[in-house]
């Protein structure tokens, strides 16, 4: 869960790969680092915190360096700190490690490394390859790396510098993300591509195994275990201003804003102007969708979320169980999967490491897999059987709001097209639905412009309530919970999801007036139900915020508080009902001064378990 970068060419290298890092950062942000190749040394330098403080420190180090490396952190082994953060060098400061994954056997290795006289600064399981190389160099670091990944189990992205090899940079991957970039006589390397995009467009995605090394002569392509291998480059495509804040505060109000766009670039091609779908890009046939008698969602967080509505969504329409599982439990469970199974996988990342164990696993146990995600080329898009991807474009803020409106709208399409297959809905009711669909983009919009001022008011009002519950039934409990963690993740205030006929059950016993209670009321046929738990929560003096149609009189005849959106089926209301939640979340977070898009404790792309 940390981000590296690396360059090499004619320029002085630190200023391009901390600038490379902070496009990273999102992917953790308590240390940061760097180390070059100077006069055929190795120079480190780091500091704990983000990288404006790294980037003070290097100004005054003044290193005269065009080879060299960079690295942000999120603490896994080790607290924050100077001596944790990366690079991390070998006993004789000669080779320069940054690292994102998790070495698993790095205590086995750590303790063998000790007895053949290694010494150890850090707690980090890092710092056991950079030993690791040291100990297999006998003259040639390239075969040092090889020989010390072989004896790694668990996952890496690495770039290493070393005085051994003054020439250039040596980067590999398994199981973490690396991307090379190739430019006009340089070369860099990094996490993802957004990091590169301001310097190339041509770039290598590096699969498991792969080794790169980089000098001023060019990119040499092998595996670690030795063997050739030709990857071709992939041309980017999408723009960087994409993935700037583009006049916002920022990025989380950015992507809100952003949402009416992005449903529509999701529907594009697949739905046909005469109302019908076309997911062939899938690439299963009707033969093999017909063979599932069995579907899992798996995901994490939002994603999960995304995944529980298109549960009750495809459920209700295919007439077949639709489970929607967590992936960090999915896997320790021994699910009931076969070859009539099929596992859809939900990720903004692809990188989500229990969502891609989940995925591997049913795999080896024979089931056909399907990626919903959204970065292209990521490790969950290239190793499911099946992809469809979301096309949210880059996604910066940690609190995820873009991603999870176009994952909702991927997986009502692929229910469609599953009950078309399926024949369990006809063509008009197939047309009907693609119909609704289309509006939704408009309908966002519409919604945003009409009620963002009056939301920033509510925000206002009530951000400092200790605490926020969100009741709804259905799909309206799932955009309950979604609420509750964007309030909880970016705003820091304690906030919980109840079905709203599990109240009675014990959540009342916490309703005072101190609470503030997120009501949403979308869906028609569980209206007068959830009017009665809602008078049972102002019966004790519970705080209202309803959110509701327009036009709804009996949700506003209960409600202290309101904010409607426009109407459209019910299966389709957790699209609008989430927007005033988000905004509700961002408005109170700024109120109260939280950093919003890179909340603490957090990283946007959670690569360990
Ligand atoms: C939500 O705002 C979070 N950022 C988090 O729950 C996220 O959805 C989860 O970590 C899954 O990430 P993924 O979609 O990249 O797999």
């Amino acid at each position: 869960m940390c981000g590296i970068t690396a360059y090499v060419g004619p320029r002085l290298c630190l200023p391009i790969v901390l600038d490379e890092l902070k496009r990273l950062e999102y992917r953790g942000y308590d240390s940061a680092g760097v180390a070059a190749i100077e006069d055929g040394r190795v120079r480190v330098i780091k500091s704990v915190g983000k990288i404006k403080n790294l980037e003070s420190l290097v100004d005054e180090a003044n290193v005269q360096s065009t080879i060299g490396i960079s690295h942000t952190r999120w603490a896994t082994h080790g607290r924050p700190s100077t001596v944790n953060a990366h690079p991390h060098p070998d006993c004789k400061e000669e080779i320069a490690v940054v690292h994102n994954g998790i070495i698993e056997n790095y205590m086995a290795l750590k303790e063998w490394l000790i007895s053949e006289g290694h010494r150890f600064r850090s707690e980090t399981d890092t710092e056991v390859l950079a030993h690791l190389f040291e100990h297999f160099m006998k003259g040639n670091l390239e075969e040092a790396i090889r020989e010390g990944l072989k004896k790694v189990h668990g996952s890496y992205a690495v770039a290493v510098v070393s005085s051994h090899f003054p020439e250039g940079i040596i980067v590999a991957r398994k199981d973490s993300p690396l991307v090379v970039g190739v430019g006009e006589g340089e070369f860099y390397a990094a996490s993802d591509i957004p990091a590169l995009l301001p310097y190339t467009r041509e770039v290598y995605l590096l699969e498991d195994g792969d080794m790169a090394v980089l000098t001023h002569d060019g990119v040499r392509l092998g595996r670690v275990n030795g063997s050739k291998v030709e990857r071709s480059i992939y041309h980017v495509d999408w723009d960087l201003s994409a993935a700037e804040k583009g006049g916002y505060d920022h990025f989380m109000i950015k992507e809100i804003h952003e949402q009416p766009r992005t449903i529509r670039d999701t529907m594009r091609g697949r739905v046909t102007d005469d109302s019908k779908l076309n997911l062939s890009e899938i690439g299963l046939s009707a033969e093999q969708l017909n063979r599932f008698n069995r579907f899992y969602i798996v995901a994490c967080g939002t994603a999960y979320h995304a995944g529980m509505v298109g549960k009750y969504f495809m459920e209700k329409h295919l007439r077949v169980p639709v489970e929607a599982a967590l992936g960090s439990e999915f896997r320790y469970r021994d699910p009931i999967i076969d070859d009539k199974t099929l596992v859809i996988v939900v990720s903004q990342s692809g990188e989500t490491a229990d969502t891609l164990a989940a995925l591997r696993d049913s795999k080896q146990k024979g089931a056909t897999t399907l990626a919903v995600v959204n970065v292209v080329g990521s490790t969950i898009a290239r190793e499911a059987d099946h992809v469809l991807y979301t096309w949210a474009g880059p996604e910066i803020c940690v609190a995820s709001t873009k991603a999870y409106v176009t994952q909702l709208i991927a997986l009502y399409l692929l229910g469609m097209h599953l009950a078309t297959i399926k024949r369990t809905l006809s063509e008009p009711q197939i047309a009907e639905m693609v119909n609704a669909m289309r509006e939704l983009p408009e309908k966002v919009e519409q919604h945003i412009a009409g009620q963002e001022e009056h939301i920033i008011e509510i925000a206002r009002e009530l951000c400092r309530h200790p605490a926020f519950f969100y009741l709804g039934r259905g799909m309206d409990w799932v955009t309950g919970m979604e609420g509750a963690l964007k309030l909880k993740e970016i705003a820091y205030i304690y906030a919980e999801a109840f079905a709203a006929g599990e109240l009675k059950h014990g959540p009342l016993a916490l309703i005072t007036g101190e609470v503030a209670v997120a009501c949403v009321l979308t869906q028609s046929d569980l209206s007068d139900k959830m009017i009665s738990n809602i008078k049972e929560v102002k019966a004790r003096e519970g705080l209202i915020l309803m959110v509701c149609r327009e036009g709804d009189q009996n949700a506003a005849s209960v409600a202290d508080y309101m904010i409607t959106i426009p109407s459209v089926t019910d299966a389709f209301m957790p699209v609008l009902a989430i927007i005033p939640l988000q905004l509700l979340a961002y408005y109170a977070a700024k109120e109260l001064g939280c950093e919003i898009d890179q909340p603490r404790n957090l990283a946007k792309s959670v690569t360990v378990e």
